[in-house]
């Protein structure tokens, strides 16, 4: 069969770690996708810097939009990141010009999933974001495909690898927040800004993804009620510790019915007090931890590293396979209605009732 063509815009963390993927399970990867993935064009910015991969087999394109003009590439893998910029011009051209699109950058579905799933169904184009939710954890097509026959109440957890090993490591540790923002940024977990991991946005992008996926609804990022953790002090993990508590950053999405059938969408992310024999409790270090309840499934838990250059690759490559085979979903629930959401002041949801 003829290979699955890729270009590759960003050879950062994760853009070096899908090269990585690609070349150490070729063999696997070719088997399930019943061809051969093969990258044929990267872009970076810098195009002198050492990566640590050999870059000499890929047409270097310098101009990141010329990727989506390409006759060679079938897919585009946007590993750029930000929410506008030229991240969502290159979707919006490779969509436009039929390629498929593959992307790790929540923001944009955050902002503009819905524009850019439109666009891909009218072009009739594959459009996949597995890794834009919690790396390495394939919730976005458990909630969508998994729970496809469920009446899902609430969906929560924690969503942020950087914020949940700050939190775990200075609970751990006793050290500073300052010192395990630093050791996060190091490792490679935190985003660019490292504002939005910190101050709940990027939870707060992949909590609007999840709810939009898991209740059939529109994406609607403008509502999610955001606190970040850079109010936390060490002091407040050692007070929450003697009384039975950690303290992590979660965020809940619950479907709120009223009397007269109408729904409406709470969404918030913030730190929380999650006692210890709750399982959100026993997650540490760059992991993410989704639940979802519904009605006939009940309570499940996705649990993975949700941050880092070979988990979130791994996403990437997941969904790559999927095209490969012709078996990528629509993006979204179809169809996809449009869900109050909560006004500001309504009460929120605890964690470990
Ligand atoms: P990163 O390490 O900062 O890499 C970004 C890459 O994009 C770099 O190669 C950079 O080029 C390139 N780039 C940035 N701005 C550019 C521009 N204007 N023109 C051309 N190239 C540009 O970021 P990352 O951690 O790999 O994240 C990439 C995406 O994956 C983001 O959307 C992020 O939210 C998402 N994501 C990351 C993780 C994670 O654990 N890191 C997990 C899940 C999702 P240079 O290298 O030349 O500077
Ligand atoms: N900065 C993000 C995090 C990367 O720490 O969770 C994964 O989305």
């Amino acid at each position: 069969a003829e290979p699955l063509r890729i270009a590759l815009a960003g050879l950062g963390t994760v853009g070096i770690g899908v090269i990585r993927l690609l070349e150490a399970n070729r063999e696997v990867v070719e088997r399930r996708a019943g061809r051969a993935i093969q990258i044929v064009a990267v872009n970076a910015r810098d195009r002198a810097k050492d990566r640590g991969v050999d870059l000499t087999p890929y047409a270097w394109v310098d101009d990141m939009q010329a990727m989506a003009e390409r006759a060679d590439v079938d897919v585009v893998v946007e590993l750029v990141g930000g929410a506008d910029g030229p991240a969502l011009s290159l979707a919006r051209a490779s969509l436009d010009a039929g390629k498929g699109l593959v992307t790790a950058n929540k923001a944009m579905v955050a902002h503009h999933g819905m524009e850019l799933a439109e666009l891909a169904a009218i072009k009739g184009a594959p459009f996949a974001f597995e890794a834009a939710v919690a790396g390495g954890i394939p919730v976005v097509k458990g909630l969508r495909e998994g729970t496809a026959a469920n009446e899902l109440t609430r969906i929560y957890g924690i969503l942020n690898g950087t914020c949940n090993y700050i939190l775990s490591e200075m609970e751990r540790t006793g050290a500073d927040f300052g010192t395990m923002l630093a050791a996060a940024q190091d490792k490679g977990y935190a985003e660019a800004d490292p504002s939005f991991d910190i101050e709940g946005v990027d939870a707060a992008h992949k909590l609007a993804i999840l709810a939009a996926i898991g209740f059939g609804t529109r994406i609607d990022f403008d509502a999610v009620r955001t606190t970040g953790i850079t109010e936390v002090r060490a002091t407040d993990i050692a007070q929450a510790d003697a009384l039975g508590y950690v303290v992590r950053l979660v965020g809940v999405a619950t479907l709120a019915k009223r009397d007269d059938g109408t729904a409406q969408l709470l969404q918030r992310v913030q730190p929380c007090l999650v006692p210890f024999r709750h399982p959100l409790a026993a997650v540490t270090g760059p992991t993410n931890a989704v639940v979802a309840e519904g009605d006939f499934a009940g309570r499940l838990l996705f649990q993975g590293a949700g941050a880092g250059d070979r988990p979130t690759a791994s996403a990437v490559v997941a969904d790559l396979i999927d095209i490969a085979r012709g078996q990528a979903g629509a993006p979204f629930s179809v169809p996809v209605a449009q869900l109050e959401s909560c006004a500001a002041g309504d009460p929120g949801e605890r964690v470990g009732r």
